[in-house]
């Protein structure tokens, strides 16, 4: 038993004042930003028990193609099976425990590196030499723990809980929100990991924050957004949707790279759309190409962003792509340069002696939603309040 409180975060004078109705409500103490043991509290009740998206399903798309993942510390192995069908496993030797691979690549069969036991694609054990005088062993009967593993046009889920809630209940809002796009014929262009120095959660909630953008992104994504008026839809498990904005593609005019997604043709010319998808992911839309970033808490302090941009696939495949690709780059990093400045800065103040957290905006409904689902899975679930955010 760690020693963090369960009896629930309005009980805490500190952290209760965010759950007032949205027009009275001020920011939670930022402890739930760097406190160590509140990130032990969200690997148990939050990365420990649902539902993560890991990544697109092209990242393994021959037979024998494999994957090794910590997924908050814990040892991963992605395989597509010689069935064609992606499975997961705990990425830890029966014996003592060593993850049997590492990287990623291609293999016909795993073979541990410490004491060379061996694995099928099937997570049979198939040969553990020196074992046959250990009484009772019988490695017929050992295979390696499989993890549940879904595809969701493409885009890969696993859950470290063994049980976890059913999959066709967890996203049956992505799927409502964005599964008109037909995303399973569109391809990764774009995959990178940037390790940041904040609190995982400040970076979903940067991602809709859009208080901010009209301010912070005035040369970039603010220079046609309406930020006076975002409509917030707010859903059960913290999930947050902004059904259709103005933003453009990351491009230098705003205009669309190359030609727009089949299902977004009809779309206005800068069609936008976002998400969170709980517990940890930040999903955007534009008229061609979407993208998915999730946060991954590394310690309190820190994280690495994954980011995922998915193209139409003759797009990625085309010659042209680099330069796309080159070009949405350059975008694409001035805008979240202006952003990892604040969730650092953020990170920074969640520590000031000086500082105590300020009201919240009604620009901020979103923030407010994802922050009040948070504190509950940290601190315990408490009888609705009457005055919450809806
Ligand atoms: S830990 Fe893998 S064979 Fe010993
Ligand atoms: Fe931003």
């Amino acid at each position: 038993m760690d020693s963090l409180s369960r009896r629930g975060a309005r009980s805490d004078a500190s952290l209760a004042k965010a759950f007032l109705p949205l027009t009275q409500a001020s920011h939670p103490d930022g402890r739930i930003y760097h406190d160590p043991a509140v990130l032990e509290r969200e690997k148990q009740t939050i990365f420990g028990r649902d539902w993560l998206c890991i990544g697109r399903a092209e990242e393994v798309a021959e037979p024998g193609d494999y994957k090794a993942l910590r997924l908050v510390g814990q040892p991963v192995l992605l395989v597509r099976r010689p069935d064609g069908k992606v499975v997961a496993y705990s990425n830890t030797c029966l014996h003592r425990g060593v993850e049997i691979a590492s990287g990623e690549g291609n293999a016909k069969e795993f073979t541990c590196p410490y004491h060379g036991w061996l694995y099928g694609l099937d997570g049979q054990l198939l040969g553990a030499a020196h074992m046959r005088d250990s009484e009772g062993f019988d490695r017929k009967t050992c295979r390696l723990p499989e993890l549940p593993c879904e595809n969701f046009q493409g885009w890969l889920f696993v859950s470290l809980n063994r049980t976890p809630e059913p999959f066709a209940d967890y996203i049956a809002e992505f799927a409502e929100k964005f599964g008109y796009i037909d995303m399973e014929p569109m391809r990764l262009g774009i995959q990178r990991d940037i390790p940041l120095n904040c609190n995982w959660k400040l970076m979903v909630e940067n991602f809709i924050d859009f208080y901010h953008i009209g301010v912070l992104h005035k040369d970039t994504i603010g220079r046609y957004m309406k930020t006076t008026d975002v409509p917030y839809e707010t859903r059960k498990r913290g999930q947050v949707f902004i059904n259709e904005y103005d933003a453009g593609s990351h491009t230098q005019s705003g205009e669309v790279f190359v030609e727009r997604i089949p299902a977004l043709k009809d779309k206005p010319a800068r069609f936008s759309q976002a998400g969170v998808i709980t517990p940890n992911v930040n999903f955007f839309v534009r008229p061609d190409y979407v993208m998915l970033y999730s946060s991954w808490p590394v310690d309190a302090d820190t994280m690495v962003m994954k980011q995922f941009i998915v193209f139409p696939r003759h797009i990625v495949e085309s010659p042209r792509f680099p330069e796309i690709k080159a070009q949405f780059l350059v975008m694409s990093d001035k805008i979240l340069g202006e952003d990892f400045a604040m969730v650092e800065s953020l990170q920074n103040a969640s520590k000031a002696t000086h500082f105590v957290p300020g009201r919240m905006s009604r620009l901020e409904k979103g923030v407010q939603h994802f922050i009040l689902h948070n504190l509950e899975r940290i601190y315990g679930a408490e009888p609705p309040l009457t005055a919450a955010a809806e």
